[in-house]
């Protein structure tokens, strides 16, 4: 068998002698008599089929089964540095004790990486609530809530000095149009700092609204780092950037 990682449908099995041979060979496959989608030990494999996902309520739950091995995953098949690359960057604009929203926090790397740089007041958001519960475990945030980027947050306006989100704004995750609370939700002269891929940036209307943004003086850009490897050890061929908007009102 392929491991912890191979969801079997119940009524697969029921039948499992018909379809143990399908579920060894296949990776991702789709098992036809159930329409459902199993998942492999396959690292790459286990993104995609986390990126495949058809709506937030299959994403989190993908990321809810993805969560307790996401670390692990994450360090060794990938080699992911984007949490402390856009930590360093908040802390240059921010100071320690300043209020900061982890916006798609996930397992907490990047609350993990900020409580590195001495930042205390942290809270953690996430549509998932198993990568929740893993951001918990590490002890590192004062606040932990459920709620999905793109529709309203319930914070009240001006709440945060700042706010980062790593690796989320991206394919079926979170589009542009969650910059409207994530501004609204950070104080005037407060920052946003978050990751993304540079192809993305250009092709998902991302940029359409940052300067729209711009343009309305939502925000103004203060810094966008050079591209760089996010993922030098898994994939070396994907490019981010960080940028910095500092909120206007
Ligand atoms: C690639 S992980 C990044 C997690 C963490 N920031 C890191 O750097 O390791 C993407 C996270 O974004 C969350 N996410 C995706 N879409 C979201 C949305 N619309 N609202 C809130 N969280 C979302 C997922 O549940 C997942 O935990």
């Amino acid at each position: 068998m392929n491991g912890k990682w191979l969801k079997v449908p119940e009524r697969l099995a029921e039948m499992k002698n018909v379809h143990v041979a399908v579920v060894i060979n296949l990776k991702n496959a789709m098992v036809p008599e159930t329409g459902e989608f199993i998942m492999d030990t396959n690292n790459e494999d286990r993104v995609k089929w986390v990126y495949s996902s058809k709506n937030n309520s299959e994403l989190s739950e993908r990321y809810d089964e993805w969560a307790k091995d996401y670390d692990n995953d994450l360090s060794e098949f990938f080699g992911w540095i984007a949490p402390q690359t856009a930590a360093g960057y908040l802390a240059k604009h921010l100071d320690t004790q300043s209020e900061v929203l982890d916006a798609g926090a996930g397992t907490g790397l990047v609350g993990q990486a900020l409580s590195e740089l001495g930042f205390k007041n942290l809270t953690a958001m996430d549509l998932s609530m198993g990568m929740l519960k893993e951001a918990e475990s590490k002890n590192v945030y004062q606040k932990l809530d459920q709620m999905v980027l793109g529709e309203f947050l319930d914070y009240p306006a001006g709440y945060f000095d700042g706010v980062i989100s790593v690796g989320v704004m991206t394919n079926g995750h979170a589009g542009p149009r969650s910059f409207d609370e994530l501004v609204r939700v950070t104080k005037p002269q407060g920052f946003i700092v978050f990751t993304l891929k540079t192809d993305i940036y250009f092709e998902n209307g991302f940029k359409e609204k940052m300067d729209e943004m711009e343009k309305d003086q939502m925000w103004k850009v203060v810094e966008m780092s050079d591209e760089f490897q996010p993922l030098p050890i898994g994939e070396p061929e994907v490019l981010h950037r960080v940028w910095v908007y500092q909120v206007l009102r």
